[in-house]
């Protein structure tokens, strides 16, 4: 939301404008120059649930945090820096460590000074002009996440299958499920399969918008809004699918919508569930890399085994997630197997989380009615085995291996 919508090209306040709101979270932006302002003002409006503040500098004036005391502080600055970019830095480095406020840089500088300066003064990021409006648009809304964040534990955990019809989608409708219903927390489940997906005929539901029009509108989208993207199951599990006929091709979606999207989901549930697709690409590379928990669902078979190596060198090398962050299972476990299990925790140097068994009866009971697997056989072995892995999920200790902060991933 930005507060002073009277603002015309000639008509910058020379004073802090406050927000009118007193709720929500305050971006500064100083002016030292009419076209920055002009330019960033019409970067950061467009972002829901925001209150913009802009200070006009004057003559041989470099901070724009001067004489605003605590109740004034933004909850980030935005600063656009002219040629003099050492005073401008020198004044913000001069505020205590322990009043300093989140700030993005923008400078065309490229001295290795002025963006040291810049760090210590409590820059989040450094853009260079031109500069990508969806880059600054991501970090301000990771920094409104994160906040967020920080207060609640969310945990985000991605099934992955790895082969095709090992079970993953299976997993993920009933793991979600699971603890909607047991547990009583607000859970969301994400179909990404954005080509083939479509979870909610394992609910009996029909997709409305779905997954492509909520990243689309990312950026505008607040939890209200949000809301009506999602499907609701009578368990309170809440479902964000694939609308039949979207069609788009993963990388005509920018990942920084899908950031965006899953944080602003973080803030509104306690589990998110993602269903993710066969293929890795930049889209779901930055889910598994958001994820507490990566589930890799996989068979007993030497294929199967094969492609799930290669998926665990991909998640773990490749893509930096720690060991403790994968689980493993096995679906259709059968113990008389002449692939043993212990052939395949030393195959994969990894342990299987649980496996679960073979149960054609209730899975196509399930499915052909569109009816959740724990609604159909709460009592069979293989809803006893997903208690089991539910709960290692549920665990809070897993919230030690959360990715990591905001600075380290834009500066590490
Ligand atoms: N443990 C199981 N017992 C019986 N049928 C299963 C089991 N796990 C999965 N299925 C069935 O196998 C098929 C493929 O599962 P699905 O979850 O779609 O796999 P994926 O998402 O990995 O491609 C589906 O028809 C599903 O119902
Ligand atoms: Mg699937």
């Amino acid at each position: 939301m930005l507060n002073n919508l009277s603002i015309r090209k000639d008509d910058v306040p020379s004073a802090i404008v406050q927000s009118a709101a007193s709720a929500g979270f305050t971006v500064m932006l100083p002016s030292t120059n009419r076209r920055s302002l002009d330019q960033l003002l019409s970067i950061v409006e467009c972002i829901a649930g925001i209150n913009i503040t802009t200070k006009q500098l004057k003559a041989g004036e470099f901070d724009p945090l001067l004489h605003s005391d605590a109740e004034q502080q933004p909850d980030l600055l935005i600063y656009w820096l002219d040629e003099r970019w050492q005073p401008e830095l020198t004044a913000l480095i001069e505020h205590p460590v322990s009043q300093r406020i989140p700030i993005i840089i923008v400078s065309d500088c490229h001295e290795q000074a002025a963006m040291r300066m810049a760090m210590k003064a409590g820059a989040i990021d450094y853009l260079r002009p031109p500069f990508d409006s969806l880059e600054l648009q991501s970090s301000i809304n990771e920094l409104m996440n994160d906040q967020n964040c920080n207060e609640k534990n969310v945990t985000i955990t991605s099934v992955i299958n790895a082969k095709g019809g090992s079970g993953a989608s299976l997993f993920s409708c009933t793991l979600a499920h699971m603890m909607a219903k047991l547990n009583e927390k607000k859970v969301a489940l994400i179909d990404m399969d954005i080509q083939f997906g479509s979870l909610c005929h394992y609910f009996n539901m029909d997709s409305k918008y779905g997954l492509i029009e909520a990243l689309q509108n990312a950026f505008e989208l607040d939890e209200v809004a949000l809301e009506g993207y999602m499907l609701k199951h009578e368990s309170g599990l809440d479902l964000l699918d694939i609308k039949p006929g979207d069609f788009i091709l993963p990388e005509d979606i920018h990942s920084e919508h899908m950031d965006v999207l899953l944080k602003l989901m973080a803030k509104k549930y306690e589990h998110i569930v993602v269903d993710m697709p066969r293929h890795l690409d930049a889209l779901s590379c930055l889910v598994l890399e958001s994820s507490d928990k990566v589930v890799v669902v996989l068979q007993q078979s030497i294929s199967h085994l094969r492609d799930a190596k290669r998926l665990l060198d991909i998640l773990r090398n490749d893509l930096g997630i720690d060991k403790e962050r994968i689980l493993v299972v096995l679906n259709r476990y059968d113990k008389n197997n002449d692939l043993s299990l212990k052939d395949i925790q030393k195959t994969l140097n990894h342990p299987v989380s649980t496996t679960l068994p073979n149960a054609y009866k209730v899975v196509s009971e399930s499915v052909n009615q569109g009816v959740p697997l724990y609604d159909v056989a709460s009592r069979s072995p293989i809803i006893k085995s997903m208690h089991k892995i539910s709960n290692q999920i549920i665990d809070p200790d897993g919230q030690e291996s959360r990715k990591k902060g905001l600075f380290n991933r834009l500066f590490g």
